[in-house]
């Protein structure tokens, strides 16, 4: 037995699958996906074969031209689900696994009409990274395997399906049910399958690239990505062609748990981002950027997250500075670092979870997730690119992913590779500190700009009496206003939130970065005002990032603790489980 994954039951000693056939038909009434699994392992092979479940019911196994084999489920683990050990036969190519899905399987969330913004249709979406594809597929449940998959995917008429893969034909049954086919030809891990139905249409933002949505807000979607193809023309200038084919994107009902998700040839992504402005196509760029960093050369585990978070974020902003320039590329660095710091502040009594290189055995990797990964990776990255220079770093990057271009690999490979292609680099940045130690080293670059001085001097000048003057109000972009609130210190009075709200409108916000940092602070200051607000704004979107600060500020007072049970009472029907569980983590955690 050989398990290299600490967070799957795959056994590296057994055949990898090459392809999996799904067949899943969608019961909205039930909540459940009933579903058919063909894994084929690309030749013969025999013997016991393990896969991950979570939750779900396992129906028949059968090895076709064969018929039933023996199949038998291990204890429950509560991070890792169920072992499911089939017996395969002599000579076997194919197995066939009929299940059904649990309904509170954590990769799906179901969603009545109402949280909708059309409110006409009943919607299902899948988040499966990190590791909840085994809740809706038996697999081996790992980034080591590498699977390329078709999908025949049954719906009820009027409802259109989407996935991680290209769309092959579809048809109606003629029963009040629609089948979708589709095939995605690249071998991806399972954290990368993807399924999202509902009342759904498509705009073209170029030949290669659309955008879905709800009827109601396509248009909006469609304006604020239009710049897309820009972004994958400036990305393949970075790291050569674009490797998928095509890039769609979905925008998701406010229930999304997260910003974006890099699910192969259908982004998937939170309409928190449609600001009327173009504001946070950030995100977009880095969902982009992950076609490179992540899902071409992948991480072989969540122990070496780092290694698709990291090199995304640093190619995020490499792309936003070939688009809008430095000052724009160092703001993002600033937010950055300020999402940094709050995790280091977060991790400060877990230290092992703030090296790069983690060991999570046994323990959840949704409660593993932080900023850390993503900035001080990011920052690792940037340090090597300074040590060596630009041009030789991306032609570095060039051989990096031509060497592992569809693999899953380690820390340990990557640092095997810098070494021979750029010696010494990793011991004049003393990467192992970065790897290894906690914290952030001293050493680490940093992001300046004559913008970024003049944002965080003003925002410190604040207990002085410091103020943005009337033509700073006019002139600022969203990101600078960001960031000066972020840079304002923490606890302000009720006074100062009123001065903040009246000369910058923040009660009216429509991007969302800015509105939320904004009702922390006012949460923080027990801002009364506010609370219609938070209020709303906590009852509509179930983006972590925004619950979790959210949230987290209301636990300051006495009042603002009881808004947030009561809010959380009414809203958290409506939240993803994962969302439901960060709330719950923040207010256990608020004093009694
Ligand atoms: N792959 C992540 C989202 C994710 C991480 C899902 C871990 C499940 C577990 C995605 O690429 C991401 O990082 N999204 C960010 C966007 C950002 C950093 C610009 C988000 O959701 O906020
Ligand atoms: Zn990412």
């Amino acid at each position: 037995m050989q398990h290299p994954d600490p967070h799957s039951h795959y056994d590296s000693s057994q055949p990898k699958a090459r392809r999996l056939r799904l067949k899943l038909r969608v019961d909205f009434n039930a909540r459940r996906i009933d579903g058919e699994v063909v894994l084929e392992f690309g030749g013969m092979m025999s013997g016991p074969l393990d896969l991950d479940t979570k939750g779900l019911e396992i129906r028949s196994v059968q090895v076709p031209g064969h018929g039933p084999i023996r199949w038998e489920l291990g204890p429950v683990d509560p991070i890792l689900g169920q072992r499911l050990r089939l017996e395969v036969p002599e000579g076997t190519q194919e197995v066939a696994v009929a299940y059904g899905t649990a309904p509170d399987a954590m990769a799906l969330q179901w969603l009545s009409p109402e949280q909708t913004e059309g409110k006409a249709a009943p919607f299902l979406f899948s988040q499966c990274q990190q590791i909840h594809a085994r809740t809706m597929v038996p697999c081996q449940d790992t980034p080591l395997v590498r699977i390329a998959y078709t999908a025949e995917v049954n719906v009820p008429e009027g409802l259109t399906a989407v996935m991680s893969a290209g769309p092959t034909g579809q048809e109606a049954l003629g029963n009040g049910r629609h089948v979708f086919r589709f095939l995605m030809p690249q071998p991806i891990p399972s954290y990368l399958l993807a399924l999202a139905v509902g009342r759904l249409e498509a705009r073209d933002l170029s030949p290669r690239a659309r955008v879905w949505a709800e009827p109601e807000t396509v248009a909006a979607a469609a304006w604020e990505f239009a710049g897309v193809e820009e972004m994958i023309l400036k990305a393949e200038g970075l790291f050569g062609p674009y490797p998928w084919d095509r890039y769609d994107m979905l925008v998701l009902p406010p229930s999304f748990p997260y910003g974006g998700m890099e699910n192969p040839r259908m982004t998937f992504l939170t309409p928190t981002l449609l600001a009327g402005d173009r504001s946070l196509v950030d995100v977009v760029a880095h969902e982009l950027a992950h076609s490179w960093t992540g899902n071409l050369v992948t991480n072989a585990s969540m122990e070496h997250f780092w290694l698709n978070e990291g090199f995304t974020v640093w190619a995020e902003r490499r792309i936003l500075r070939i688009l809008h320039g430095d000052d724009a590329a160092a703001l993002g660095w600033a937010m950055g670092q300020k999402a940094l710091e709050d995790s280091l502040d977060q991790f400060k009594s877990e230290p092992q979870l703030t090296v790069l290189r983690m060991h999570l055995e046994g323990i959840d990797p949704d409660d593993a997730f932080s900023s850390i990964p993503y900035e001080k990776g990011a920052r690792l990255v940037a340090a090597l690119e300074r040590e060596v220079g630009e041009e030789r770093f991306l032609r570095f990057l060039r051989d990096y992913m031509d060497a592992f271009r569809f693999t899953s690999i380690t820390t340990e490979q990557f640092c095997a590779f810098v070494g021979t292609k750029l010696p010494g680099a990793l011991e004049a940045v003393n990467a192992k500190a970065y790897l290894d130690q906690p914290g952030l080293p001293d050493t680490a670059p940093e992001f300046r700009s004559v913008q970024l001085d003049t944002l965080t001097v003003l925002a410190e000048s604040w207990p002085d009496g410091g103020r943005p003057s009337a033509r700073q109000i006019a002139a600022w972009k969203p990101t600078e206003l960001l960031v000066y609130l972020q840079k304002l210190p923490r606890r302000l009075t009720p006074a100062d939130c009123a001065w903040l709200d009246e000369h910058f409108q923040l009660m009216g916000r429509g991007n969302y970065e800015i509105l939320v940092e904004w009702l922390t602070l006012a949460a923080n200051a027990d801002y009364e005002p506010a609370f219609p607000r938070i209020r709303e704004v906590l009852l509509r979107v179930g983006r972590m990032k925004y619950l979790r600060p959210l949230y987290g500020a209301l636990g300051l007072h006495g009042r603002t603790r009881a808004l947030a049970s009561e809010i959380f009472a009414a809203a958290s029907p409506g939240y993803h489980g994962l969302s439901r569980r960060v709330v719950q983590g923040v207010l256990d955690k608020y004093p009694a």
